[in-house]
């Protein structure tokens, strides 16, 4: 792939994941704002395009064995993937970080009172992921993969009741995206999760998960908004066009 100012983000992380972390380090939004070309994104964030793009183009010059991997996937596969891999990760990690966020804001809280609208937004995020996700695996996930058996000369696709695969694709995007913009603010006002000199064990562990939980979730959403999902689309599209 020739990386110029005019790759999209999303693509240019599909093409190669290693280059998200440099999309990051430049407050580039990879997973929800992987529609921007490069041009578009350094405007926003006042990165400097040609030197971004330099630094892209040599990171992508080793190739990413998850990412090779992540391509070899069909469309059931990798969204089996995702759900063994990102679904499991957040259901793991919810009870963890929520006992541990109201046990900082117990002992903490009156030191730092960020820390109550950081339980409030993380409480406020958990809540939603998880019918989030159920959404995901009850009725999207289940007629992508319907259709890619169909496209493999399985049984005629059926119409779905919600129309077309773009309307819940819209709507997971859309969810994505509140996700996005609640983490944004939890890694501003906690200072991108930096420790106070009082911080105890049970404080890193807790900020550190959060990193974590914002890193998988980025992730989570760059392999669904950027690749399950336009393929899926497009799928479809190939599906009704053979059918009608
Ligand atoms: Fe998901
Ligand atoms: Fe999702």
């Amino acid at each position: 792939m020739d990386i110029t100012a005019k790759s999209n983000v999303g693509d240019v992380v599909r093409f190669n994941f290693r280059t998200s972390s440099v999309f990051q380090a430049n407050n580039i939004d990879y997973c929800c704002g992987g529609n921007k070309t490069i041009d578009e994104a350094c405007k926003e964030s006042g990165a400097d395009s040609d030197r971004l793009i330099a630094e892209l183009r040599s990171t992508a010059e080793s190739t990413d064995p998850d990412t090779e991997y992540i391509n070899s996937l069909s469309l059931s596969e990798l969204s089996d993937y995702i759900i063994r891999r990102h679904h499991s990760f957040v259901r793991k990690n919810i009870p963890f970080l929520k006992e541990g966020l109201d046990r900082i804001c117990e002992v903490h809280g009156n030191a730092h009172p960020e820390l109550f609208r950081i339980r409030e937004l993380f409480n406020e995020s958990s809540g939603d992921l998880t019918i989030h996700m159920q959404k995901e695996e009850i009725m999207l996930f289940p007629y992508i993969q319907q259709m890619e058996a169909s496209a493999r000369g399985g049984s005629p696709l059926g119409k779905p009741h919600f129309g077309s695969v773009a309307n819940p694709v819209r709507m997971m995007i859309s969810e994505h995206e509140t996700e996005g913009r609640r983490f944004d603010t939890i890694a501003e006002i906690s200072g991108n999760y930096s420790l106070p000199g009082d911080a105890c064990n049970t404080y890193r562990a807790t900020l550190s998960g959060l990193k974590d939980f914002e890193t998988d979730l980025h992730r989570h959403i760059h392999l669904e908004n950027n690749i399950l999902f336009p393929k899926a689309v497009e799928m479809e599209s190939g599906l009704i066009g053979k059918q009608s």
